[in-house]
């Protein structure tokens, strides 16, 4: 599993940015302080649930989170004592979200590991995602009021992104639920990464705001590419099993588009008829995935995660001219071309 600072990620910086190499080293150390405060803050005297809960910190995962906050900080004051426990704080949330989105996935593989659901029970995965959501909590109380403020906002739409996801569109626009749920479940804690790493180094509040929206379309741009990535990449590169939304019964983006009548040619009805199926049966799955592999619905769905990423550089764009800046737009070619 790739981290932040992968040898094969290219650039000196993290996610191979070619940034500035003082950024690049100051961001580096500080990742490693978060790094050794994570295991720390999921040790325990229960032995399953400090197995457990080790079991996907030391999987690896790329701490896209943490960098946020890190990058974020550097428009106030990067030494500040609450930077390096916030992007402790974002992973925790994200991992304990992880473990729960597993069971509620049936995913068996998660950071190229056996998920904790598939390791052990739904109960311990379950237990585990709680207990880091708790340490999560421990560390926030130590950074203020505001800081608790924003990262339970965050959680509470999470899991309104979850729920909705789960209950599905009902009557209203099949798109326009998508979007949302793509910005509550995953926009939302990756907007808070960069609110709380210029929050809590003092960053003045219009450039707070600015770096928050900026990060809620990066966040909206990631989740559309992990959509993406879920039909068109190897369990090798994104460390999990491919076709699990389709097994699901999840549409993304790529699937709305097919439904709404993008593209057109002699698979396509097909692949409309297998998307409104239950796609549990293998052979059924490996179909639907293969035509819609090969669909141009997919290159819609990319021309759509492009935009997103443009929005967000046109609001960074706007931000002090620091290397930090060419690190987030930086960010912005990430999100298109990440492979994992
Ligand atoms: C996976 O997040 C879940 C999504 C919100 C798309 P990441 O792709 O950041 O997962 P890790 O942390 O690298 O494992
Ligand atoms: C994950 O969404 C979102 C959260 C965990 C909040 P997915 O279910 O699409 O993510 P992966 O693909 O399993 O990582
Ligand atoms: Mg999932
Ligand atoms: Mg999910």
């Amino acid at each position: 599993m790739s981290s932040a600072f992968a040898e094969e990620s290219g650039g000196t910086g993290p996610f191979g940015l070619p940034i500035d190499a003082a950024l690049a080293a100051d961001v580096k150390e500080r990742l490693a302080s978060v790094e050794a405060r994570l295991l720390e803050s999921v040790r325990g005297d229960d032995p399953l649930l400090a197995q457990a809960s080790k079991h996907l910190v030391e999987a690896g995962g790329k701490r896209f989170r943490p960098t946020l906050v890190l990058l974020a900080a550097q428009f106030g004051d990067p030494a500040a004592p609450g930077v390096v426990p916030a992007g402790v704080v974002v992973e925790l949330t994200h991992l304990g979200s992880l473990y729960h989105d597993d069971v509620m996935d049936e995913a068996t593989v998660r950071r190229g590991q056996e998920s904790a659901n598939a390791r052990w029970t739904n109960t311990v995965a379950i237990l585990t995602g709680d207990y880091l959501f708790a340490r999560a909590s421990d560390i926030l109380a130590d950074l203020g009021p505001e800081s608790v403020r924003v990262q339970a906002r965050a959680f509470a739409r999470l899991v309104r992104g979850q729920i909705q996801e789960t209950v599905g569109p009902a009557d209203a626009d099949p798109l326009k639920h998508y979007l949302q749920v793509v910005a509550d479940k995953t926009g939302s804690l990756i907007a808070v990464s960069g609110q709380l790493g210029a929050m809590l180094a003092g960053a003045p509040p219009h450039v707070t705001d600015t770096i928050t929206s900026a990060c809620e379309k990066i966040g909206v741009a990631f989740q559309l590419s992990d959509d993406i990535l879920d039909i068109d990449s190897n369990a090798e590169q994104s460390g999990k099993t491919p076709g699990t939304d389709l097994r699901e019964g999840i549409r993304t983006l790529p699937m709305h588009h097919v439904l709404a009548g993008v593209g057109s040619g002699p698979d396509d009805a097909r692949l409309r008829e297998l998307l409104v199926q239950d796609l549990t049966d293998d052979a059924l799955h490996a179909e639907a995935l293969a035509l819609l592999r090969g669909h141009p619905a997919m290159e819609r769905a990319r021309a759509d995660l492009r935009r997103w990423a443009e929005d967000a550089r046109g609001e960074l764009l706007t931000l002090p001219d620091i290397p930090a800046r060419a690190a987030f737009t930086g960010l912005c070619d990430y999100v298109v071309s990440r492979t994992g």
